[in-house]
């Protein structure tokens, strides 16, 4: 196996250099080499890290899921492939009507498969132009729907500053801030907007929405003959303890984007749920009203098929609940201790954040924590201040102990020699 060096030392010269310097300044250099469940391994096997990030929920159910392996081998052993796009597949109507079981609500009972979560937002867009006549969409300002097509006219924070950097159209999107705020979508709102897209939680800094806001943005939407598209990409599939993180509000979208984790980690695997409406009116209304290659893949779906049903029993969402319950434990108790370092920040699920009391410490706590064996996810762009962490869901709570012993060891780094000492 190359070395990890050679490898960011490739990367830096004709590859994606981006990616290569960021670990590298942070003093993060890791090329993956085994992995298993939370944890990656580097690819000298020299060290071990716990995986919190999951590629946002790409790996939600741990690296090489063995089950998740076993029905991707399956599918191959089986003599399935990417199917042929133009005749239908058994494959392919097994993961429509699995997606239409675990729906947030009985209307969203039909879908589209796609291959990235990019394309299915973009779709979702492009279906409520189809749908209501209109052009414009509205957006919350930090969100992230992608960095293609449609999806990428409605990605608006500063950091990714898509439409600007690539020089994009920007006719589309409008963009509103603060999330949970419904006056200020309100205030956007008119008759020329097709579409409100958002994540059910406020994605930098991690805080579940605010009670009512979900329901709101929907009942708004439709006053104004628009339609809610509710991006469950990283959200969705257990994440936050539901099946949809739209489902703790109560709130009913007209279109529900689903990506990363239906990937099981291994096989690209996207979708839209959509309304029998919508969909007859997108998608069969003549015959070449869409089409797309691989948009109907009998491998992608035999994953897709296979991820459903293990989020769907009760032992994930019940290791679910242990998870947020010892995060809610622990980083409450350091907090407390902690009170100079740390302060409380949201747990909803498998999604935790705790909250920074020093902003010198934004830049130092990944490092410090990638030297303790840990991966974070990062460090909300926006206020709070707070370290977020998103772990697979399969993870034991045990898992949560490292985390929290490791930020303990750091305070008390810090607190002995300033930020540079952990
Ligand atoms: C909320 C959300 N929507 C859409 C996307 C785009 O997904 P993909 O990169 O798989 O196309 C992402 C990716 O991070 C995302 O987080």
């Amino acid at each position: 196996m190359r070395p990890s060096k050679d490898i960011f030392d490739a990367y830096e010269e004709r590859s994606w250099r981006s990616v290569a310097r960021r670990q590298r300044a942070l003093g993060m250099e890791f090329v993956a080499g085994r992995r298993e469940g939370s944890y990656i391994w580097d690819a000298e096997g020299r060290r071990r890290l716990l995986d919190c990030t999951t590629g946002g929920g790409v790996h939600a159910l741990g690296h090489r899921n063995p089950e998740v392996v076993a029905a991707l081998q399956g599918a191959l052993d089986r003599g399935l492939d990417g199917g042929m796009w133009m005749m239908p597949n058994e494959e392919h109507l097994g993961l429509q009507d699995a997606l239409a079981a675990s729906a947030p609500h009985a209307a969203l009972n039909r879908s589209v498969l796609t291959l990235a979560a990019s394309n299915s937002n973009d779709l979702a867009l492009l279906f409520a132009f189809r749908v209501t006549g209109r052009r414009k969409v509205l957006a919350y300002r930090h969100g992230y729907h992608g960095h293609a097509g449609f999806a990428a006219l409605v990605t608006g924070s500063a950091g990714e500053n898509v439409i600007g950097y690539y020089n994009l159209p920007d006719a589309t999107g409008r963009f509103f801030e603060p999330y949970g705020d419904l006056a200020a979508v309100e205030r956007l709102i008119d008759r020329d907007v097709a579409a409100i897209i958002v994540e059910p939680m406020d994605y930098e800094t991690f805080a579940p929405s605010p009670p009512g806001y979900l329901p709101g943005l929907a009942a708004l939407a439709h006053r104004h003959g628009a339609l809610l598209i509710m991006d469950e990409t990283r959200t969705g599939l257990m994440r936050s303890g539901r099946m949809w993180m739209c489902q703790h509000s109560g709130a009913e979208p007209d279109m529900l984007v689903c990506g990363k984790g239906l990937s099981g980690g291994l096989y690209p695997a996207s979708a839209v749920l959509t309304t029998a409406a919508i969909y007859d009116r997108c998608i069969n209304q003549h015959e070449l009203a869409y089409a797309s290659s691989m948009g109907g893949n009998e491998i992608s779906a035999a994953v897709g098929r296979k991820v459903i049903e293990i989020v769907r029993r009760p032992d994930l969402a019940a290791n679910v609940a242990a998870l947020e319950e010892r995060f809610k434990m622990r980083f409450g108790e350091l907090c407390r201790r902690r009170q100079d370092t740390f302060f409380p920040g949201t747990v909803q699920g498998a999604i935790a954040t705790i909250g920074l009391a020093t902003p010198a410490h934004r830049e130092a706590i990944a490092p410090a924590l990638f030297r303790r064996g840990i991966l974070m996810h990062s460090v909300s762009a926006i206020a709070p201040d707070g370290a977020k962490f998103f772990p697979p869901l399969t993870s034991a709570p045990a898992a949560v102990d490292e985390i929290a012993d490791a930020l303990d060891d750091i305070a008390r780094a810090w607190r002995a020699g300033g930020p540079g000492a952990a």
